[in-house]
């Protein structure tokens, strides 16, 4: 038996088969939370809270590095914590549901781009992707797809090279207004 708070992907990797036995009442919970969410706007009780963001891109494998046209195709794995002030809860109140999984299309999400990404091909099509919320307001996404990044590349010690590729990611409206923070974790 899997319990409901384990990490739906995380379910998925280890077990072909998922029975995820949620004694928690998601139902009543969700209907609690999503009754007046307004998921348009900054979530936050007093806009001069600032929302941070924390972010961190993984490499799963890499595809191809292209020295001529100075891009590398890779599948990364993003994932990004935020707190939402408005999708807390008490979870005696919910048969001690402590988090709840929703389709990311549901919640305020952050205008995270990435500038240097040349092309994104989603593993994950948007339809079936979730974020985890915990009872604290907690809200996790984890994000996996095939990017092809931009870099700058000096090939004059081919084949002896080593090259550096950054990712460049930054919030591309709230950025400028210093309403969020972010850091990588
Ligand atoms: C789910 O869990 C409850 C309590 O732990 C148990 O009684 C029930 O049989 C379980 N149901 C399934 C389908 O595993
Ligand atoms: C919002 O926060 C600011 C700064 O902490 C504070 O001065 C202000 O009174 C707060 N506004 C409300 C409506 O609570
Ligand atoms: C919730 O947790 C409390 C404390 O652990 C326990 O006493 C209570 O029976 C639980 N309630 C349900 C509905 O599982």
């Amino acid at each position: 038996m899997l319990r409901c708070d384990t990490w739906m992907l995380f379910c998925l990797m280890i077990s072909g088969t998922i029975h995820l036995n949620c004694t928690c009442s998601e139902h009543a919970l969700h209907q609690a939370l999503f009754k007046d969410y307004n998921k348009l706007l900054r979530p936050v009780k007093n806009q001069s809270t600032t929302t941070f963001l924390k972010s961190n891109t993984d490499v799963y494998s890499i595809v191809s590095v292209n020295e001529q046209e100075e891009s590398i195709d890779l599948v990364l794995w993003d994932v990004h914590t935020w707190q939402d002030e408005f999708l807390q809860w008490n979870p005696n109140d919910f048969d001690n549901c402590t988090s709840l999984f929703v389709p990311a299309s549901e919640i305020w999400q952050p205008d995270y781009v990435v500038l240097n990404l040349l092309n994104r091909e989603p593993i994950i099509s948007d339809n079936v992707l979730y974020v985890r919320i915990d009872s604290n307001g907690l809200v996790s996404t984890g994000d996996t797809y095939y990017a092809t990044l931009r870099c700058d590349m000096d090939i004059t010690a081919f084949p002896f090279d080593t090259q550096t590729c950054s990712i460049v990611g930054m919030l591309w409206l709230y950025d400028r207004f210093r309403r969020i923070q972010k850091s990588i974790i």
